[in-house]
């Protein structure tokens, strides 16, 4: 997809809302301005009364001032990070990066194949989410009737630890940075996961017309807007406890700062489709969530939940039991647990959506290679991604959780990792990640579209 070519597109928004308005917003996520808007002929859905609430300077959730302050703490935040970022090589995740657009494109991207809101979070609930100021917005008549809040700038900066820029926003700790070589490592595993799944981007039955599509903590947003494109009419939004997301989208696609662990202030029966893809170290309750899941999608709507999960799997013996990487498995598992995250989550996913009451619950589990070490084509590919992403990404998988749980400091975690990337970059050790990709349907019947 070569985004050069989209249209300008509404800033992200938090649901407990942003302050930020059009291209303030742009410039407060340390992102480079987008080219020049060009005239264009307006989307159907643009003029709606909820982007324009959202949006406008008049907006009572507005606050100009504070966004220009903002986004001078931010650039030099941003000096900050980039300067402090040393233990990362910027140019293998910018090469990888460019490596993983180029790929995309060379993919295709061949289309598809057919195949009231719950005002329930109370203020005192929404208050425990830190960096969120909760204001009565009575004006907000659109018919996502959810609680309006500025979002602080100190959740907009996020912070740096440890040399890396974490997400200021949310509950719960997320446990790997946010930052500009980890957006570079997502972008990468978003084509990744492309190669992997055959050149699909999700594989739930969700027909040919969905009309509103959620993505759960969308990271960069590339999954909302490859998914807004493939579906031209339907509402995509993307949410996220990080400004992560790309300035130019469809017009069709939307993100909001939201933190998925609270009560959401959605409306429930709402969503087609609601889609999570690799919340690692992110979520502390999956039943919780997947009962919000539940509640918000329309009767016969899909749910789809994918995720690479541990410990690293090996099938025929050649990972030698005493190999650093062993250990670091087996180190990624309990520390995980401690975290409150357990990387073996996804293999419970299936059981989960069952227990709640979803039907028609599918369940693959593909495998991700550590390197190019497999003879197929299509996994010497992903295996190939696979070593690109660990090369770069290690350290911010586990800086934070190593960091948390067993005290170790950041030139201990580097110490170790050399030898784990050694034994990464093995090709004689045939191993992978299991990646787990869970879809299933909320029964019901699905209501005829109005209009
Ligand atoms: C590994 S990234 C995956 C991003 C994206 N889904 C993808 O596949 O490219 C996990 C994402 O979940 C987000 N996240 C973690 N905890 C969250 C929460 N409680 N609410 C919303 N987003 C969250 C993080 O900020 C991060 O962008």
């Amino acid at each position: 997809m070569d985004d050069r070519n989209l249209p300008p597109a509404a800033p992200i928004r938090s649901h407990r809302r942003t302050t930020a308005a059009s291209d303030k917003d742009h410039e407060l996520r340390g992102s480079s301005p987008g080219p020049p808007s060009s005239p264009r002929e307006p989307h159907p859905r643009e003029n709606r009364d909820d982007d324009t609430t959202l949006y406008s300077a008049t907006s009572s959730s507005c606050d100009l001032s504070k966004v220009e302050e903002n986004h001078k703490r931010q650039n030099s935040e941003d000096r900050e990070d980039q300067a402090s970022k040393q233990s990362v090589s910027h140019a293998t995740s910018k090469f990888l990066g460019t490596l993983a657009r180029c790929t995309a494109r060379l993919l295709c991207y061949p289309p598809r194949p057919s195949g009231s809101e719950s005002a329930d979070a109370t203020s005192d609930q929404r208050d425990s989410d830190p960096g969120v100021e909760v204001k009565d917005d009575n004006d907000d008549d659109d018919d996502d009737a959810s609680s309006v809040a500025s979002v602080t700038s100190a959740a907009l900066r996020g912070k740096i630890e440890n040399g890396r820029l974490y997400a200021g926003f949310g509950s719960q700790e997320y446990g790997m940075p946010m930052d500009t070589a980890e957006k570079e490592k997502l972008s990468l595993c978003h084509t990744k996961y492309f190669a992997l799944l055959d050149q699909q981007r999700f594989l739930a039955p969700v027909g040919n017309h969905p009309q509103k599509i959620l993505d759960l903590g969308c990271g960069t947003g590339e999954w909302v807007i490859d998914v807004a494109d493939m579906f031209p009419t339907a509402e995509v939004l993307g949410v996220d406890i990080a400004p992560a997301q790309r300035d130019w989208v469809p017009p069709n696609c939307q993100f909001e700062l939201d933190d998925i662990e609270q009560p959401w202030t959605r409306k429930e029966d709402s969503f087609d489709f609601i889609f999570a893809r690799d919340l690692l170290l992110s979520v502390r309750d999956w039943p919780r969530l997947i009962d919000q899941i539940y509640r918000h999608l329309k009767p016969g709507g899909w749910v789809e939940l994918q995720c690479i999960s541990g410990p690293i799997a090996c099938d025929d013996g050649s990972l030698p039991k005493d190999s650093s990487l062993n250990e670091f498995s087996a180190m990624l598992s309990s520390s995980t647990k401690q975290f409150g995250t357990p990387i073996d989550d996804p293999a419970r996913y299936a059981d989960w959506l069952r227990d709640r009451g979803f039907q028609h619950v599918s369940k693959v589990v593909h495998k991700i290679p550590c390197n190019p070490w497999p003879r197929s084509e299509k996994h010497k590919l992903v295996g190939a991604f696979e070593r690109g992403n660990l090369a770069t990404g290690l350290e911010g998988m586990v800086i934070r959780l190593f960091s948390r749980t067993m005290g170790w400091s950041p030139e201990e975690v580097n110490a170790f990792l050399v030898d784990v990337r050694t034994d990464l970059k093995n090709e004689n050790y045939h191993c992978y990640w299991p990646y787990t990709v869970v879809y299933a349907q909320k029964p019901g019947c699905k209501p005829v579209p109005s209009g």
